[in-house]
């Protein structure tokens, strides 16, 4: 263990929270009764003033303003609002980010849109360990643009990188472990080799401090719904370097990254930077939940706010060490993202055992539990108590009963 001190007791825990200059920012969320949501690395919990931003804009707005709004609440210009206040967590110019689309189809944009940057060779490699999505969006890619594929063992991309160069599509922090990539030198293995990076920050953008301009990054995406709390289905964003901008066309040239949507011509001019690669009409209402949403973060510094997550982590690691669960995740005292992951054969009945017991946590198949903390509304003394409850479920096996292990379609 690295010489990070963790509180040993809820009064430990609740002297933490006594004492940490965000705890405020928990009155800004709507957490339901007492129960202790870690798992806000899937779905953030909601802000009120996401809340009321979203009632606003379907009352007064929509139903009162009509199409009207598009100019007059400025609904046209929530995209690329959205990401230039998105763009200060991420370390980006306000300009090369616009709020878009689902991750998985940026990714087919922005891995499409990379393909000719990449000198050399015409290759897409994606680790085996990524999430999901990319794998499948990058091999679909890759038989659709008829360009080689690379699936490459788990940590290895840089590597392939270095060795090949073309483009390949990497997670900031691992949905599984929590683990970081290093981002500063895959950019260097980049531009040594001429090839390109394309980053998912969904587990990364408002829980560890990013800084895309200092290390080097080019194109990136990443979602909403997470640790930035837009809401079940919000849109993600793309950053596009402003001086690649110029060099990436989107594959889907849709009118909303035209030049001049509403002139009509048929013939098609991107728009400038990042918001070239808007496709179709934006949606409003998970939009402006968005911008409400973030109306939390304009308030805090993202180097704090990682610290405290961090904390988090290293006491629910330390509880689960005492308990004998294994972790794949990054040890006490080192580097993470906002979760943390302990691996047990029964992990789906742990998890619902969990919820019963008012802790909700998710699962990965197939043994993964993840416990995800957010700096802005989760409290030392909500991991104590879940914990507490771990340990309860795991020494008396009470997770082995026929009510925990009925599958639900959402793990
Ligand atoms: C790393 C990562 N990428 C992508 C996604 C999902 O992408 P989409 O927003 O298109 O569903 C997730 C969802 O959890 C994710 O963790």
């Amino acid at each position: 263990m690295a010489s990070v001190s963790v509180p040993t007791s809820l009064d430990g825990a609740k002297a933490l929270d006594c004492a940490d200059s965000l705890a405020a920012l928990r009155a800004a969320f709507h957490l339901p009764g007492d129960l202790i949501y870690l798992d806000g690395h899937s779905l953030g919990a909601a802000t009120h003033g996401a809340l009321a931003r979203i009632d606003d804009a379907a009352k007064r707005e929509w139903a009162g303003g009509l199409i009207g709004s598009w100019n007059d609440a400025g609904w046209i210009d929530l995209p690329n609002q959205t990401g230039a206040r998105l763009a200060r967590l991420i370390g980006a110019a306000p300009e090369d980010v616009i709020v878009c689309d689902s991750v998985s189809v940026n990714v087919f944009k922005l891995a499409a849109a990379a393909l000719p940057l990449a000198k050399n060779t015409r290759v897409l490699i994606v680790e085996e360990d990524e999430f999901p999505t990319d794998q499948y969006i990058v091999e679909g890619l890759s038989a659709l643009a008829d360009v080689k594929f690379m699936r490459a063992p788990a940590g290895e991309g840089l590597a392939a990188l270095r060795e090949r160069g073309g483009v390949l599509v990497k997670s900031a922090v691992n949905y599984r472990t929590a683990a970081l990539a290093d981002m500063a030198a895959h950019e260097r293995a980049a531009a040594d080799c001429g090839g390109v990076v394309i980053w998912d920050l969904s587990h990364a953008a408002g829980v560890i401090d990013l800084d895309l301009n200092a290390c080097g990054a080019r194109l990136a995406t990443g979602c909403t719904y997470k640790y930035l709390n837009g809401g079940p289905g919000a849109p993600a964003y793309i950053y596009v370097r402003d001086d690649v901008a110029a060099s990436v066309r989107s594959p889907i040239a849709g009118w909303f990254g035209h030049a001049a949507p509403f002139a009509f011509d048929a013939a098609y001019a991107p728009k400038e930077k990042a918001a070239r690669f808007a496709a179709g009409t934006p949606p409003v209402l998970s939009l402006s939940a968005l911008a409400g949403a973030l109306d939390v973060f304009d308030q805090i510094d993202m180097a704090g706010a990682a610290k405290k997550t961090r904390a988090l982590g290293d006491l629910c690691l330390a509880r689960c060490e005492a308990l004998g669960l294994p972790s794949p995740s990054p040890a006490i005292g080192e580097m993470r993202g906002g979760h943390i992951c302990i691996l047990h054969d029964n992990g789906y009945a742990i998890v619902q055992a969990l919820a019963a017991a008012g802790v909700i946590a998710d699962f990965r198949a197939p043994d993964a539990i993840r416990f995800g903390f957010s700096a802005l509304y989760t409290r030392y003394q909500d991991v104590w108590r879940a914990m507490d409850e771990l340990e309860r479920i795991v020494k008396t096996a009470s997770w082995d009963a026929p009510g925990f292990k009925k599958k639900n379609a959402v793990t």
